[in-house]
């Protein structure tokens, strides 16, 4: 995180990553390369995608819950993973994380919203990698989601008061751990978001993993990050500059 990141803070997030800080020094968790003291991130949907950012950030020095309705069906992950991970019920990931990640089938994200949108209301930031695709989630809701004006300000509207961040979206699986730090030109990540502190963690860890955050717009424009929009490769950090000039 850098110093212009941490000014953007409000008091109450200061306190928190201090408090995260002082956990550092208590617990010996390993000090990130960037100076920043390791997050707590809960991961809502550890299937594909949700496994493989999960095992990044934990590979970067956070500590990582998974969570499941079968928490039991995640013993093999976090012991691959080791001390930096662990496994829990979607309800201790929504209070375990500073940050929370949710990487879940759309229709999914109304369910969590009435279930723990209180205690996802009061994170730090809450990274929104789901998308409404028809063929596996159902027309009447990416309907649904189209009226809202997309997906982030679908997303806002079922997780009220929530800071949410709209990233790797259209990054697969099969390519976040083949493309991290990846050499040359780092792979972009289109972000979308309102909460100048969100973004800011949201940009940071996206940083820490070997990708470069592009902030393309606020909450609206996450309506263009999903798959089969222009974003949906592996575009460079300035191509991405290049095709939200043309969007909005
Ligand atoms: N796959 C990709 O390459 C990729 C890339 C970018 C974005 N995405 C997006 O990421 C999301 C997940 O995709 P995926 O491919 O990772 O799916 P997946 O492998 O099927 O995993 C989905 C996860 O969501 C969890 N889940 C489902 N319903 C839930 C509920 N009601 N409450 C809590 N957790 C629930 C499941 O957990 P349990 O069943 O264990 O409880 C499962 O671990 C989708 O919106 C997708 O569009 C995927």
């Amino acid at each position: 995180m850098t110093k212009h990141a941490l000014v953007e803070m409000g008091r109450r997030d200061m306190l928190r990553f201090a408090g995260a800080a002082v956990a550092a020094a208590i617990a010996p968790l390993p000090v990130l390369a960037q100076g920043a003291p390791p997050l707590k991130i809960g991961i809502i949907g550890a299937g594909r995608e949700g496994s493989a950012l999960g095992t990044l950030w934990a590979k970067a020095g956070h500590q990582v819950m998974f969570s499941s309705r079968h928490p039991e069906e995640l013993k093999s992950l976090v012991e691959g993973i080791g001390l930096a991970a662990q496994a829990g019920t979607v309800e201790q990931a929504v209070a375990f994380g500073d940050v929370v990640a949710i990487i879940v089938p759309y229709p999914a994200m109304q369910q969590i919203g009435k279930d723990y949108g209180a205690a996802i209301a009061s994170k730090v930031l809450v990274m929104d990698v789901s998308n409404p695709i028809a063929p596996r989630d159902g027309e009447d809701i990416v309907k649904w989601v189209a009226e809202q004006g997309g997906a982030g300000l679908a997303t806002a509207k079922l997780l009220p008061g929530a800071k949410i961040v709209r990233a790797f979206n259209a990054l697969g699986y099969t390519r976040l751990a083949a493309d991290a730090h990846r050499p040359g030109d780092p792979v972009g990540i289109p972000i979308a978001g309102d909460d100048k502190t969100a973004i800011a963690v949201a940009s940071s860890l996206i940083r820490e993993i070997g990708f470069e955050p592009v902030l393309v717009g606020g909450l609206a424009m996450g309506r263009y990050l999903v798959p089969g929009t222009p974003f949906g490769r592996e575009p460079t950090p300035a191509e991405i500059k290049q095709i939200a000039a043309t969007l909005h």
